[in-house]
């Protein structure tokens, strides 16, 4: 067995065995996997881009390997395409993880400059190991067909692109809660919030657009009570946060009735301190090595 099958197996008996899926007894609206997960009495870990650190991030394999580990949601970030087509991809820029360059020429190739076909015909895998060469970027709907179809719960990023496709895409596939959404665009999330309040939105911070349009400015980074405020006006029931929140920033997100997720936390040492301030899920590049935290944690 090699190093990465091993850590996943690994992974998943410890996941399975000290952190059991909370099944629920009949189906309602408070079952759907979005409020199931906000509702979930212990730490959520959230696989980045997929399972980055083993697979090339934001495709297809990445995601499946999120999946095998056990991960409680698999986040992927899309772009709307020249032709409006959201398309899975973290970089404005084609360049870091294709070979756009290489085959287009130029430099800071847009995502939204090439249509879904141009950019479906990259190969978005050789950067990262040439075992993944070949490997295309995914449409959302495809890997949402992936995620949501192996079991796994898809965590979007909004990047660019409005809300309503987002919002047609998930009623057509009758994913409204199987899946959460976030977005650093507040007003992305507010206009979302008011097409479709039954969906579960995260408020990604320190925010680059307020819910009213404005930009924050040099407003101080960290969460605080001001940007909580701030977040209630979109809708969002989770503040997703870098790693500047503080115990008590955290309990007056739980005061709001909000939940707080972390990003992108690679280090258990750093992931420990989050988790004593009271942070509800953890999103990383190392979901197998972030299930190793939360058992030795269980087990003291
Ligand atoms: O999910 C949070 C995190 O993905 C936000 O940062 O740049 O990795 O999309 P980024
Ligand atoms: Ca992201």
């Amino acid at each position: 067995m090699n190093v990465v099958s091993s850590t996943l197996t690994a992974a998943i008996l410890l996941s399975v065995s000290l952190f059991p899926v909370v099944t629920p007894m009949k189906a309602s609206a408070q079952d759907a996997p979005a409020l199931r997960l906000f509702n979930a009495n212990r730490p959520l870990i959230i696989a980045h881009r997929g399972y980055m650190q083993f697979a090339p991030e934001n495709t297809l394999p990445s995601f499946k390997l999120a999946i095998e580990v056990g991960a409680d949601l698999v986040e992927l970030d899309y772009y709307h395409s020249q032709d409006g087509v959201p398309i899975v991809f973290h970089d404005s820029t084609l360049d870091r993880t294709t070979d756009a360059v290489k085959r287009w020429g130029g430099q800071k190739i847009r995502v939204d400059s090439k249509t879904a076909a141009e950019i479906q015909s990259l190969d978005a895998g050789s950067w990262f190991d040439p075992k993944y060469a070949g490997t295309r970027m995914p449409l959302l709907t495809e890997a949402l067909d992936a995620i949501q179809g192996a079991g796994g719960v898809t965590l979007i990023e909004r990047k660019q692109g409005d809300a309503a496709t987002c919002v047609k895409i998930l009623r057509d596939k009758n994913l409204i809660n199987q899946v959460v959404v976030q977005s650093f665009d507040w007003q992305y999330l507010k206009a979302f919030n008011q097409m479709e309040p039954r969906q579960v939105l995260g408020a990604l911070g320190p925010p680059g657009t307020l819910a009213d349009g404005s930009r924050p400015g040099d407003r101080p980074k960290p969460m605080d009570a001001a940007w909580l405020d701030d977040l209630m006006k979109t809708g969002a029931k989770l503040a997703v946060w870098n790693d500047q929140v503080s115990k008590e920033s955290v309990a007056e997100a739980h005061q709001r009735g909000l939940k707080v997720w972390v990003y992108t936390i690679n280090d258990p040492a750093a992931a420990n301190k989050l988790l004593d301030m009271g942070v509800d899920g953890i999103i990383t590049n190392n979901p197998g090595l972030l299930w190793k935290t939360l058992a030795l944690r269980a087990a003291k």
